[in-house]
Parts: C-alpha cells; structure tokens; sequence
C-alpha cells in the first residue's frame, strides 16, 4: 500500500525546525566552541534550515548536508548555493559517504534535528539494522529483545563515533525520550562516556505544529580529558537558565535536571520504603481479548449467547452477519474457528465483568460506568494475553490494585470487586492475593509443574509488616493507590522521575 503524504512525513520525520528554535540551537552550541568551526554538518538537512542560518553566523565555514529527499535536498540548495547538500540514506550508507566528503582537519559543528517517528524504518531492513547494530557495538549496549525505535538515536551514536575522533561540538534537536526514557538509557550511558554534556534545554510537547511530540535540545562536545569513572556528574548550564549541576547516575543516566524538591522526596521514600514492585512483587499486564467485537458485551446474556453461537456455527460470513460483527473479520473469526481444542458450547462460569479502565479517567476508582463483561476461555485468546499463570487465575480475585506507573500521568485505582480489567497503554493490575510460590518465584515460577501453594498477600515482607500496623493488605492497597494519586507524586515526584524510575512507597504509619 502506498503511503499517504502525511504517513510517509511523519515517518520520515519531516517536520521543518522553525527558525527562532534554530537560532537557538545555534547560540547555544556557539558557547561551546572553543574557536570557528571549520565545517558545519546537518546529516538530515531537510530544506536547509540549520546550514542557511550557519552560513550566516559561520561564512568561512564549509557547509556540508545529507538529506533523503532528493526535492528537499534540492530546496537546500538553491537555498544556500554555497553547501555541498547530498541524496543519501544516513542509515543505509549515506553517512559514510558524507563523511568522505568532509574536510581532512578543523573543528566540527553538527547541527540539526534528526528524525525521530517512534517506528524507526530501520527496524524493518533487517540487514541493515543488523548492520548498523554490529557497527555500533549495540548487540552489547543494548538489553536482549530491546531495540531501538527512533532514527535519531542511530544518527546520534553515528555521531558520537565522529566526535571521538574529530574535535567538535553537536547541538540536535531530538524527541524528549533522548532525556529519561527506559529504553534509550544504554544510548545516554554511551554518550556520556563518549563525549561530554553540555546543554540540556527541554523544550515540552507541541512546538512542531500537528504533532505532540516532547523534544529537546542537548549540546555535546568531543571530550578533552580520559573517560569519567561509571559514577560522575554533569555541570549542565541547561534548562531554563537553571545553572545548577546535577548528578547522571545509572542505571536510568537520566538526562533531565531534577528539582531539589524532588531529589529530596524520592531519598526519603526511598529510605523509609520501598520501590513498587518491591512492595507489591506480583503483578501482571492487563487481558488483551484480542477480539472484543466477539469476546467483550456490556450485557452477559448477548455475550454468552454469541460465543455459544460462535462455537456452533460452521459457516462465519452468515455468522457475522447474524451478530453485527464487521464482514472485514469474517478470516479473523475463520482462523479462530480453527483453533485446536474449542469446546463445543459455550460455558455461563467463563464470563467475567470487564472493567474497561481508562487510566487517569479513573484515578482512584474504575467507575460502575466502565462495567461491561467478557468471556475469558484461554482457548479463545491466543499468546497468553489472558493473562492466566498456569493454574492460577490472577482475575479471579475480588480487589486488585490497577496502576500504570511508565508514563505520565502516573494512576492508579483499588478495584474492590472480582473482575478483569484490560491492557489499557502501560497498564499492570496486581492482585491482593497470590499463591506463596508465585509470590516468591514470580510469574514463570507459577508455571513450572506442582502444587501453588496457599493465597497470601501480595506484598513483601516489610510490606505485610507495614499492613499488619494500617489495617490489613487490602488497607495496604488503597494507601499506596492513594500515594501514586498524591500532589506530591503527581506535582513533584512524577515530573522528575516519572517515565524513568520506579516509584518508592513510603511505609509510614499515618
Ligand atoms: C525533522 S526533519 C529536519 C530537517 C532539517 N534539519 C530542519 O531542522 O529543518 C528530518 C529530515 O530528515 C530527513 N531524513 C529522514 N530519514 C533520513 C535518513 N535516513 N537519512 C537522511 N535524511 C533523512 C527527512 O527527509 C527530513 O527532511
């Protein structure tokens, strides 16, 4: 299929940097530079922007530009006729070529915003990606089964090897996950070995009109001095003008200065408590039907009756049509039909209410209006996205603590009555009890073979202590669902550590 202009823009990251934010890179990266640069290098140079406006600050400089799209190449130019701007892929061997072009000697100045679209096409050239992983050493870098989604990341490390060989400074705009998220942690570990930080501006969500992504702006250098030790601190003069240094620690090397207002609530929970999934160590992602259109109803009866009907029916067009399924479902219905093992009715006890969740919409309670019912047959929900742990029915339960604690804003919800909730974003639910081995061998322990053990609560041990002295577990749930939905974590805590740390739950008394 082909892809829209609109797709294929936002897979490409077109979107043009506006000129003040240009400015504004290429004032802060001038701060840097000990002298002139020799060379400025926009490696995705769109129609020109950050080599137009160098070429005005910098007009000795030689100006060199990549760019993908051979119309935007050509804009840029006409627009600065001075730029040697070239065609090429910088992840499939553009970046080497516009290497060579560059000057054998003087100081280097990259610019620019590289693109960032969340599905890197890379992803799905698998030599090429495998390339580019080899080249980069990220087979080491990064945890198994991770990978990384943005191009910017690539075009990043690509010129981090530059500048540890080549005197320069980088200045790029880049999506905001460059910061603080998880997944981008190993890049910012290898960065700030490579090179030295010298600039974090975050600029918020919204500026590139029609999208919403967070960006930044981070200046680096070629780093003067031998490598720092695993432990070091970064001197930023970042952010808003706020000159206050602030320390890069692992394991999250979160590039985002944290207020001291923060830092300090975060020590103390973290003394007087726990991480949360310290606390609370079993939980599970949210049931995925995979096909709500035949397994959700919000009245049981026509749910029942469907799946029975489902269950009876050999030909799948008249059924779908009988049940006002959408006819484009019918090979999805055929290939579930096929399945090995279906029972041949349908069965009253597999369904379940089905509390449909909608994260901060339901901050401390699921409302009665989110009740709707599913029907919950392992049989009928492939991958294991029922969320069953061997025998153990983690939905069976009649309170759960719900909590999506990965992005912002950071929710959660007691539900005090049995039910499944679903795979709403980064959604966990987390039962109130929980057979003993799973509680202490985790989930793949609750499917080895053998007895399960008796329910206990689902906390650690200090956690049992602190709910022995409040109330009880399920008192025990309701605080820390209260903690997560505090001022203090929303305003203080989340803003600074959100999306990057896990969030300690003081155990205190009152
Ligand atoms: C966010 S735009 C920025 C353009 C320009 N630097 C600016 O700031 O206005 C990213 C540009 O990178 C180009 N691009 C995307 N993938 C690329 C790749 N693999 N190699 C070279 N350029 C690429 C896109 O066509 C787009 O023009």
């Amino acid at each position: 299929m082909q892809a829209t202009s609109a797709e294929s823009r936002r897979i490409r990251g077109e979107y043009f940097t506006p000129p003040p934010l240009v400015d504004a890179v290429l004032s802060l990266a001038r701060a840097h530079l000990a002298i002139e640069p020799a060379t400025v290098i926009d490696p995705a140079c769109g129609d020109g922007g950050f080599l137009a406006a160098a070429a005005r600050q910098f007009p000795r400089a030689a100006l060199h530009g990549l760019e993908l799209d051979r119309a935007h190449a050509a804009a840029a130019r006409r627009r600065i006729p001075g730029a040697r701007v070239r065609v090429g892929d910088a992840l499939r061997g553009g970046w080497d070529a516009l290497l060579a072009d560059l000057p054998g000697e003087g100081t280097e100045l990259w610019l620019g915003n590289p693109p960032y679209n969340g599905t890197s096409p890379l992803l799905r050239d698998t030599p090429a990606y495998r390339a580019l992983r080899t080249r980069l050493g990220l087979d080491e870098a990064l945890p198994r089964g991770t990978s990384l989604r943005d191009d910017y990341a690539f075009f990043l490390l690509l010129a981090s090897e530059r500048l540890v060989r080549r005197r320069g400074v980088l200045a790029w705009v880049t999506s905001a996950t460059l910061l603080d998220a998880y997944l981008y942690a190993p890049i910012r570990r290898r960065l700030l070995e490579q090179l030295e930080l010298r600039e974090v501006v975050d600029l918020g969500g919204g500026l590139f009109p029609g999208t919403r992504v967070r960006t930044c702006i981070t200046v680096w250098r070629t780093r003067e001095g031998p490598a720092p030790s695993p432990r070091f601190r970064a001197w930023i003069e970042g952010a808003a003008g706020a000159s206050r240094p602030f320390r890069v620690e692992p394991p999250e090397w979160s590039l985002r200065p944290v207020p001291a207002e923060a830092e300090h609530l975060d020590a103390r929970w973290r003394a007087r408590g726990e991480p949360l999934d310290v606390l609370v160590p079993v939980s599970c992602t949210g049931l995925k039907t995979r096909f709500d259109e035949l397994l959700v109803d919000e009245d049981p009866d026509v749910l029942l009756g469907r799946v029975d009907a489902f269950l009876r029916a050999r030909d799948m067009a008249s059924f779908a049509r009988a049940q006002r399924i959408p006819l484009g479902l019918i090979p999805k219905l055929e290939a579930l039909r096929r399945s090995p093992g279906l029972p041949a009715r349908a069965d009253p006890a597999a369904l379940r209410p089905f509390h449909r969740w909608a994260g901060a919409r339901h901050r401390g309670l699921v409302q009665a209006a989110a009740r709707a019912y599913c029907y919950l047959d392992r049989r009928l929900i492939p991958r294991g996205d029922h969320r069953m742990v061997g025998a153990f029915d983690p939905h069976a339960g009649d309170c759960k603590l719900i909590f999506n604690v990965r992005e912002l804003p950071l929710v959660a919800a007691v539900l005090d009555e049995p039910g499944c909730v679903p795979a709403h974003r980064h959604t966990r639910f987390a039962p109130l009890l929980v057979p003993e081995r799973i509680r202490s061998g985790g989930t793949a322990a609750g499917r080895e073979p053998g007895p399960l053990g008796p329910l206990v609560p689902n906390l650690s041990p200090a956690g049992l202590a602190w709910a022995e002295r409040i109330g009880g577990p399920r008192a025990a749930f309701r605080r820390i669902a209260e903690r997560i939905n505090s001022p203090e974590v929303q305003d203080v805590w989340a803003p600074a550590y959100g999306t990057a740390r896990v969030l300690p739950i003081p155990l205190a008394d009152d």
